[in-house]
């Protein structure tokens, strides 16, 4: 797809980071935007942004509160959508709407675990099902799922568990992988990309907390605080001496340099993503320390989960990430 003008683009999770930037970028190039997410307040901001220069006569920008996780809210999310932007096709699905968290099968709740998976994986999958049949409609349409160098590296680290979010990031790589294929035998007009960021400068440190515990700033529960310990001396910090309030302090300034400090930022993530729409790129690598890791990975697959690999590689890429 050459050209977004004139085309209807679904995007979850658009109420921060990268979906924000997508939808921002694409009304720029005058497509007409629907995106859902869980935060209402976040979705208008972005909406407000999308609207700062004067719309395109007819463009337009709906907001839709869903739940990717939940098949039944992505319907209603659709059915608003064929009501409120009057058409019975999409051009663009982008499936990005994901969270952190709920790393460990041991330290985290299997609630926590399922959230993170359900989101990360569930929210792609109900994305496709929901919205194939609009893109059939359409005389072209890509579907642009988010995966991470999660998707083919499992870890953060080989002192934290991560789990939840690595198996479902594979599973969203091995999904549109696969589903080039079935749409090619089956519906040629539509492509699929793989979207594999590096770090990238969002909120979704703090919103994933706001998910998984209900608050993004209260002081962390017992719980949490007990996870963050085991975090932090996953990354070789000593903890013995911190204070809880130390440890609190310590998560809240993560998730600020986790926005502040990273080496690309959400909107140079949205060009990188519908540029290589537009060049029919199925694997959308974003970020220097993305290229990085994919080469490592291929080079050296057996070190790739030792201790020496991840300080080689953080070392070269200059990752901060504790
Ligand atoms: N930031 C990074 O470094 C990075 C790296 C690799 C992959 N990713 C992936 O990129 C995608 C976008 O993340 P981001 O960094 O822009 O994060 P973000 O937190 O800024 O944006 C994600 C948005 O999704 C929304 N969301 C969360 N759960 C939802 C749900 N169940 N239903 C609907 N909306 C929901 C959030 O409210 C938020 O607005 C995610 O899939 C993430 O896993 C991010």
């Amino acid at each position: 797809m050459k050209d977004f003008a004139g085309k209807i683009a679904v995007i979850t999770g658009g109420g921060t980071g990268m979906g924000r930037e997508l939808a921002r970028q694409l009304v720029a190039e005058g497509c007409n935007v629907a995106m859902c997410d869980v935060s209402a307040e976040a979705m208008a901001e972005t909406k407000r942004l999308c609207e700062v220069e004067q719309l395109p006569q007819g463009l337009r920008v709906t907001t839709h509160i869903a739940d990717v996780s939940i098949e039944g809210q992505l319907q209603r999310f659709r059915d608003e959508l064929m009501e409120q932007q009057a058409t019975d096709k999409i051009h663009l699905l982008f499936n990005n709407a994901g969270i952190g968290g709920g790393g460990s099968l041991f330290t985290n709740s299997r609630e926590q675990w399922e959230r993170t998976f359900n989101i990360c994986w569930g929210g792609v999958y109900f994305g496709v099902r929901t919205f194939l049949p609009l893109l059939m409609k359409a005389d072209e349409g890509h579907i642009i799922n988010t995966s991470s160098i999660n998707g083919f590296w499992a870890s953060v680290g080989p002192g934290v568990a991560h789990t939840a979010y690595a198996s479902a990031k594979f599973a969203v790589k091995g999904f549109s992988e696969s589903l080039m294929t079935d749409l090619k035998l089956n519906a040629p007009h539509i492509k699929c990309s793989v979207v594999m960021p590096g770090h990238i400068g969002t909120s979704i440190v703090s919103n994933s907390r706001k998910i998984q515990s209900g608050s993004e700033s209260a002081p962390l529960s017992d719980v949490e605080i007990v996870v963050a310990r085991e975090r932090l001396k996953g990354t070789g910090v000593d903890t013995a001496a911190m204070s809880d309030d130390d440890v609190q302090r310590r998560v809240l300034d993560r998730a600020r340099s986790f926005r502040e400090e990273a080496p690309m930022t959400a909107a140079a993530a949205a060009k990188i993503i519908l540029d290589g729409v537009k060049a029919d790129r199925w694997r959308i690598l974003v970020g220097d320390d993305a290229h990085k890791i994919d080469e490592r990975v291929r080079k050296t697959p057996e070190e790739a989960y030792t201790p020496e690999f991840y300080q080689s590689y953080r070392d070269a890429v200059g990752w901060k990430l504790d």
